[in-house]
């Protein structure tokens, strides 16, 4: 019997529902050829549902959602909306109620795509960051007090618990030896400053390496120092570790050397539940309905997301399909730059799998 998987899809904002179109357009290619089932049920949250209903997220949702093997999410963001409502109120909340402690970003270029970067190519661009996604300022704690006097008071506190930082670590060591590249993993902190919660990473980190991954090398950067490494000599990488915040930011600075938002796949795991793969890049909203927004990040979620389900070669085949046409057929990586439609491009990859 052929192994089936139930896929919740949240097409969302603006050029959402285009990409994910053709993401599942590989997706289907991928489970005919390497026989499975794949069945997508689509959930109708984002700004559209917001501005007629009032509701961001049904309460209902973060257990809705629980009931599938995984989630395939477009893009959440509408300019009809004040920017963090969405945000906060869908994405935030979903990888928090499902507890996705990690965000995982590969930073990866491939053939045939322009860097930034001068002097790198393929073999310069290929590591991993990996984001923990359920601490730091992200959690909400904090607040004001006098607001609006002179004296107003903003605090964002930066939470980090033990339990937090071990499994992140965990997730981080397992994934660097899984990959088994230079089997290093760099933790990317702030010890210099941020005295208390990188005391704790750092503690941690090297507490957990120097008992259970003796074969891991482990290094540590500043992330100001990060930043400039990942311009200036990005084949150091192998695994980078960090926190919420940082990884959010960095790893914007990873997508643009890899060719920027048109490529960039992410997935917020919970290694024991349910997770939720995403295209980095927003929702594009003066590109909606074009017909000319790039996929590739949609369908590279999409084999991000059969990586996760177990089905490897599938996976394989997506990012080899997506290689040859970075390759061979894309004049650029940019929207309406590429020569080719959306659907044109997913057609593309998906006749090669
Ligand atoms: C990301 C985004 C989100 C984040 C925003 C939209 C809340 O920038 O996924 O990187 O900060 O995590
Ligand atoms: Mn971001």
């Amino acid at each position: 019997m052929s192994k089936s998987y139930n896929i919740a899809v949240i097409p969302g904002d603006g050029t959402g529902p285009e990409v994910i179109r053709e993401g599942i357009k590989v997706l289907n290619a991928a489970a005919s050829r390497y026989g499975f089932k794949l069945s997508f049920d689509e959930f109708d949250f984002g700004g559209e549902r917001y501005l007629k209903t009032g509701e961001v997220l049904p309460d209902s949702a973060p257990d809705d959602l629980r009931q599938y093997d995984t989630i395939l999410l477009g893009a959440i963001g509408h300019p009809d909306v004040r920017p963090g409502i969405l945000e906060k109120g869908i994405l935030l909340r979903l990888r928090f109620e499902l507890d996705q402690y990690i965000n995982l970003r590969p930073v990866k270029l491939y053939p045939g795509v322009d860097t930034p970067l001068k002097n790198k190519g393929p073999e310069h661009i290929d590591y991993v960051v990996v984001r923990e996604n359920s601490g730091d300022v992200y959690t909400g704690s904090g607040g004001v007090t006098m607001k609006g006097t002179p004296h107003e008071v903003a605090i964002q506190n930066m939470v980090y618990n033990r339990m937090q930082v071990d499994r992140c670590l965990r997730y981080a060591f397992e994934y660097t030896r899984k990959r088994d590249r230079r089997k290093t993993l760099a933790l990317c902190g702030k010890t210099n400053v941020l005295t208390y919660v990188f005391d704790l990473w750092e503690r941690a980190f090297h507490e957990m390496g120097a008992s259970d991954y003796p074969d891991i090398t482990r290094e540590y950067y500043h992330v100001d120092a990060t930043c400039m490494w990942m311009v200036k000599n990005p084949e150091w990488f192998d695994v980078i570790v960090t926190t919420n915040m940082f990884g959010d930011i960095i790893t914007d600075l990873g997508a643009i050397t890899q060719g920027g938002m048109g490529i960039a796949a992410g997935g917020n795991i919970n290694p024991r539940g349910v997770s939720m793969f995403e295209p980095i890049g927003g929702s594009a909203p003066k590109y909606t309905g074009m017909n000319i927004i790039n996929p590739l990040a949609a369908i590279a979620c999409g084999a991000m997301m059969l990586e996760h389900l177990g089905e490897a070669e599938a996976a394989t085949a997506v990012e080899k399909a997506i290689m040859d046409v970075t390759a061979n057929k894309l004049k650029d990586l940019g929207a309406g730059k590429m020569g080719y439609s959306t659907t044109e491009v997913g057609d593309l990859v998906a006749e090669r799998i």
